[in-house]
């Protein structure tokens, strides 16, 4: 039967998805992101969202999706010296064209647009990881000005047609999913990292809090910081405490 004109199309088979390829994760949404789509991937800090991003870039570069990893945070060199030790050799892929990292500059930000567009062109990315929008907020003091920027950045991304992902960071023991309260609006899907006490130890726990068109897991599933990097475990449950 043909498709109804207009009839949101179901984006259900794993060759339609885009593989995060950390292991464990892509079984919780229904096998990857959906293409084209934002994702937030929210969490306190220490919880591993530089990490997640690193290997959503390193992973798809290697499945011949280039990338470009923007941050306002660390330098590009020292998140590169970081995740060297989880196997993730950035710079052969950078001299192959297949990576780009970008860091923004602070004094100039309404540049951030055309950091974004450029790099994603120069090499043809599928997909892009923002890490953090939160770090926004130590050059943006205005608060709407702050969220008329993350906005703006959500709609460029769209336009550019990548998958992406934009971290943000998660007060501890904060109710709301993301530091500005607009994070959480455009994005299409969360993913959040917990660090939670269980009885005498910190555990790690990971979920995905929504994802429209999709489905995808509703429990909270342990993940570990290996030196692999990020593995998740789908088939077990994660008991935590949100006090
Ligand atoms: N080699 C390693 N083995 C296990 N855990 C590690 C290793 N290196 C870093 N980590 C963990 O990763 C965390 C940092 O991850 P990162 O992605 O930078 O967090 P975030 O961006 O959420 O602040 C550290 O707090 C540490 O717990
Ligand atoms: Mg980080």
């Amino acid at each position: 039967m043909p498709q109804q004109k207009g009839a949101a199309k179901p984006v259900r088979t794993d060759e339609e998805r885009v593989k995060v390829g950390i292991v464990g994760f892509d079984e919780l949404v229904f096998g990857g992101l959906i293409p084209g789509n934002l994702t937030l991937v929210t969490g306190t800090t220490g919880t591993g969202k530089t990490i997640f991003g690193a290997q959503f870039i390193y992973n798809g570069a290697q499945m011949g999706q280039p990338g470009v990893y923007v941050s306002f945070e660390e330098p590009p060199e020292n998140i590169k010296a970081n995740v060297r030790k989880f196997g993730m050799d950035f710079e052969s892929l950078e001299k192959a064209g297949k990576v780009a990292f970008a860091r923004y500059d602070p004094y100039h930000v309404e540049d951030v647009y055309e950091l974004i567009e450029s790099s994603v062109k120069k090499i043809g990315a599928k997909r892009v990881v923002i890490d953090s929008v939160a770090a926004l907020g130590l050059y943006i003091r205005d608060p709407a000005e702050l969220r008329r920027m993350i906005f703006n950045i959500a709609l460029l991304l769209r336009k550019l047609g990548c998958t992406a992902i934009i971290t943000t960071e998660m007060l501890p023991g904060q109710r709301s999913l993301s530091r500005f309260g607009v994070e959480e609006f455009v994005s299409d899907a969360i993913i959040v990292l917990y660090y939670t006490r269980t009885d005498s130890q910190f555990a790690r726990a990971i979920t995905v809090w929504k994802m429209r068109g999709s489905e995808h897991t509703n429990k909270v599933h342990p993940y570990r910081i290996t030196s692999e990097g990020i593995v998740v475990y789908p088939k077990e449950e994660a008991f935590v405490k949100f006090d």
